[in-house]
């Protein structure tokens, strides 16, 4: 069995934890340890499961522990990442046992974490820490950059090309053959229509940019 945490003991924090009980169902792989968060002390009980420290805590561990990154937020994620420089550490992708993805041509990266519900096509490249989180949908021919989340029921049609840490609030639409930016941030509900530029924030039906960042 290997010996997992999870950083973020947040809300996804805590769903990302029966993601790895509900493997542990399947198939005995993985023995929880509990979570690493900066906004609680050591030692806090969260779900039955113990705060283990700070994330600047991660550096001193001195035996082999996989570590999921249960961090919605990509630019959040990305720096938390780019902190921790541990050997002993490793950085699984997790896939809830009953997402759909197919054997054809489909390739993921490490530290993603893929969520109940979730349906993976075909010929599609998912590269590093990417979130797909419940029911999402990514179609034939999609490539998702590094650190990229999605958020419950998003729908991404076939060839869509979506850059490094762009965010899709829940439910939102993205048609096909579209292009999103580095570090965009997609409105809830949103339909993208047209392909959007790195660093803004679109929203609405079709999505339109209100605010680069
Ligand atoms: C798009 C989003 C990131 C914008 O957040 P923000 O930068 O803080 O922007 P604000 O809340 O200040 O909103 C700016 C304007 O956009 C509007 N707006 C915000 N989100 C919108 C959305 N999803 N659809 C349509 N309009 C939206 C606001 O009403 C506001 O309009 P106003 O200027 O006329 O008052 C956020 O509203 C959102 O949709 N987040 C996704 C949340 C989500 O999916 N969570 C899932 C958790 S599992």
């Amino acid at each position: 069995m290997n010996n997992i945490a999870i950083i973020g003991a947040g809300g996804f924090g805590r769903e990302v934890k029966t993601i790895i009980d509900s493997i542990n169902k399947i198939q005995n792989k993985y023995n929880f340890l509990g979570f690493y968060d900066d906004g609680f002390v050591k030692g806090d009980i969260i779900n039955g499961f113990p705060i283990l420290g700070k994330i600047e805590d991660l550096q001193t561990i001195k035996e082999e522990i996989s570590i999921l990154i249960a961090i919605g937020d990509p630019r959040t994620k990305k720096l938390i990442y780019n902190k921790i420089n541990n050997p002993f550490l490793d950085f699984p992708t997790i896939i809830h046992p009953n997402v759909l993805i197919s054997e054809d041509f489909v390739e993921i990266g490490q530290g993603c974490i893929i969520c109940a519900g979730t349906i993976i096509t075909c010929n599609i490249k998912i590269e590093n820490f990417v979130i797909l989180n419940l029911s999402c949908t990514v179609g034939h021919d999609t490539s998702i950059g590094s650190f990229s989340s999605f958020m419950p029921t998003v729908n991404i049609s076939g060839e869509v090309k979506i850059e490094e840490c762009v965010y899709v609030g829940t439910g939102a639409k993205i048609i096909n053959l579209l292009t999103i930016g580095k570090e965009t941030i997609i409105g809830a509900g949103a339909v993208v229509s047209k392909s959007l530029p790195e660093k803004c924030t679109a929203v609405g039906i079709p999505a339109k940019p209100i605010k680069f960042h």
